[in-house]
């Protein structure tokens, strides 16, 4: 076969003279003549902690990809750390994904090694794969080990949502809350609980991109080195079998994902980026199969937030593919993985090595846990609840509405002693959609009104057109969809107007006559809690990013270029 990489680096003339000479470094003459280049997408990055430690797992990809015959390239590309990036890591996945299909498309590269793991960097490199179709294969950073404060594990993301509500409703001091941030991060890797981070690495592994087995292994693991070795190796032969993401990835691979996704209580982020990704690859996928796919798959996992443990008690007590195997009859044995194997194969000798962490089907911590899709008068274009997450008496609630224009809106008047909420309240936050704020934040699990807290409620139904962290729960509607700023009825709602939700029915509705709701205009409050930026990426997001039911990828980024270009440099 001819390499991809042979049309910058074969023949005799001036350009391929060009393209070797400056990249012989030393190698030898063999690197340019056949042997297939394979980048290593690093997301490493000083101010993306979680990955901070992918700098060591490229050494070991190289490595493998040396031993197979392949030649390494690592490749450094735009890398989101969750907790430091402003206004939201989600702003710029769209933008991490286009330079890292645009740097992959550009050079001479046959294949590609990604390498990912806190929260953004997974999608935004899955994103970037199946546009640009070069074999590729992920590999997951891992998540860090268990970090304990007073006796107690502590979880990543859970318990400062925890301790923090804590601290406001006074049964722990302030001084016990600061001292607890330096035993909660104990080791390289990503976050520990079931948020994003541990999602996508798993939903990734389901969906055929990872080597089965591998997802999951904690960043410190000598394992996840051997695994990274290997993978390197399988790049190479990726190449030459010709592996592309659309080669082998369908919707029967999204099926799974799904599957994976309610069983292991994962967040409701994956519904954005598994679309977003589906979009990539011309996959008819849409909010309604994680519905209709997911709802009645059974919660197997107890890891935080719906549980107690965390990532390293998942892969001690069996892993992801045991996990898997209870569930192998929910999955489609058609789909087939980076391996060309199919995926339920792998399920064999997978088990169950400590049962309260990893349950067995018959015993499942909840019979239904996939994420709910609900539509009505007020999300026409549809709005996720995570049941498993939510307090089971708020599921069916009718309710005054309580509207904040903006996050700050919601961050200057949720403590006004004056506010006027009770426990039968809905909080109702706009503006924190794709185009709205810009970026869709984690904002729709507002925390309560300190004088609730103090009257020991610990949850109120919640309504939003932003995401939520995927480390967090209580009974919060999020991706409500249309958002405000894209015109949606949420952005007419008014304090007083009754809302109904009910999940079981799958509905979520204002109770507003329809011809009173025609005549009501955003009121100007509304409006200026939208995002205007005059210029930059922000700019160009706010004008073409679609809604969350298409995965809030921007408009002219949807669907794949390949990885041909014609044209030279010289
Ligand atoms: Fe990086 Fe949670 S902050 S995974
Ligand atoms: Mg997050």
């Amino acid at each position: 076969m001819t390499l991809r990489s042979s049309h910058w680096y074969s023949g005799d003339d001036r350009n391929a003279y060009i393209h070797r000479a400056w990249m012989r470094r030393g190698v030898p003459d063999s690197a340019f003549t056949g042997r297939p280049q394979i980048a290593i997408a690093n997301t490493a990055s000083d101010l993306t902690p979680c990955n901070a430690h992918l700098n060591e797992v490229a050494q070991s990809v190289k490595n493998g990809i040396y031993e197979a015959g392949g030649i390494p390239l690592e490749l450094p590309v735009v890398s989101l750390g969750e907790t430091n990036v402003r206004p939201t890591a989600m702003l710029w996945r769209n933008m991490a994904a286009m330079a890292t299909e645009e740097m992959l498309r550009a050079n001479p590269i046959d294949g590609v090694v990604l390498l990912g793991g806190c929260d953004k960097t997974i999608p935004s490199l899955l994103m970037a794969a199946a546009s640009v179709d070069l074999p590729a294969v992920v590999v997951p950073g891992g998540p860090m080990l268990t970090g304990h404060f007073r006796g107690e594990a502590l979880g990543c993301g859970t318990d400062v949502w925890r301790l923090s509500e804590e601290v406001r409703a006074g049964t722990l001091s302030e001084e016990m809350f600061l001292k607890s941030e330096s035993s909660m991060i104990r080791s390289k890797g990503h976050c520990n609980t079931m948020g994003t981070a541990s999602t996508m690495a798993l939903v990734a592994e389901a969906l055929g991109v990872v080597v089965p087995g591998v997802g999951g292994t904690p960043a410190p693991d000598a394992r996840l080195l051997e695994a990274a070795h290997s993978t390197g190796a399988l790049a190479v032969a990726l190449v030459a079998e010709d592996r592309r993401p659309s080669t082998f990835l369908t919707k029967a691979n999204f099926h799974n994902a799904i599957v994976a996704l309610a069983a292991i209580g994962g967040s409701t982020n994956a519904v954005v980026h598994l679309l977003a990704i589906a979009g990539r690859l011309g996959i008819d996928l849409s909010i309604d199969d994680f519905d209709r796919i997911g709802a009645e798959v059974p919660l197997l996992v107890n890891l935080q937030p719906a549980g107690q443990y965390l990532m390293d008690d998942l892969f001690r007590a069996g892993g992801f593919l045991a996990v898997m195997r209870e569930v192998r009859d929910l999955l489609d044995p058609a789909a087939l993985t980076i391996t060309g194997r199919p995926f339920v194969e792998y399920l064999d000798d997978a088990r169950i090595w400590d049962a309260d962490v990893i349950t067995p089907r018959d015993t499942p911590l909840q019979p239904h846990a996939g994420i709910s899709v609900l539509r009505g008068s007020l999300a026409p274009g549809g709005a996720l609840i995570k049941p498993a997450a939510a307090s089971p008496h708020l599921l069916k609630h009718r309710g005054r509405a309580v509207v904040f224009d903006s996050i700050e809106d919601f961050q200057t008047r949720v403590d006004d002693p004056d506010l006027d909420i009770d426990e039968n309240s809905v909080m109702v936050l706009r503006g924190c959609g794709p185009k709205g704020y810009p970026g869709m934040p984690e904002v729709s699990n507002m925390p309560l009104p300190t004088k609730l807290l103090e009257r020991g409620i610990r949850d109120i139904v919640r309504i939003c057109d932003g995401r939520m962290s995927g480390t967090a729960y209580g009974t919060v509607v999020l991706h409500v969809t249309p958002e405000a700023a894209a015109g949606g009825p949420l952005a007419l709602v008014r304090t007083g107007d009754w809302i109904e939700l009910d999940v079981r029915d799958r509905r979520l509705d204002l109770d507003v006559p329809a011809d009173e709701l025609a005549s009501r205009m955003p009121n100007q409050a509304t409006v200026d809690g939208y995002a205007n930026p005059r210029r930059g990426w922000e700019r160009l997001y706010v004008d073409h990013v679609l809604q969350a039911d298409r995965g809030a990828d921007l408009d002219f980024l949807v669907g794949a270029s390949g990885s041909e270009v014609t044209r030279e440099s010289h």
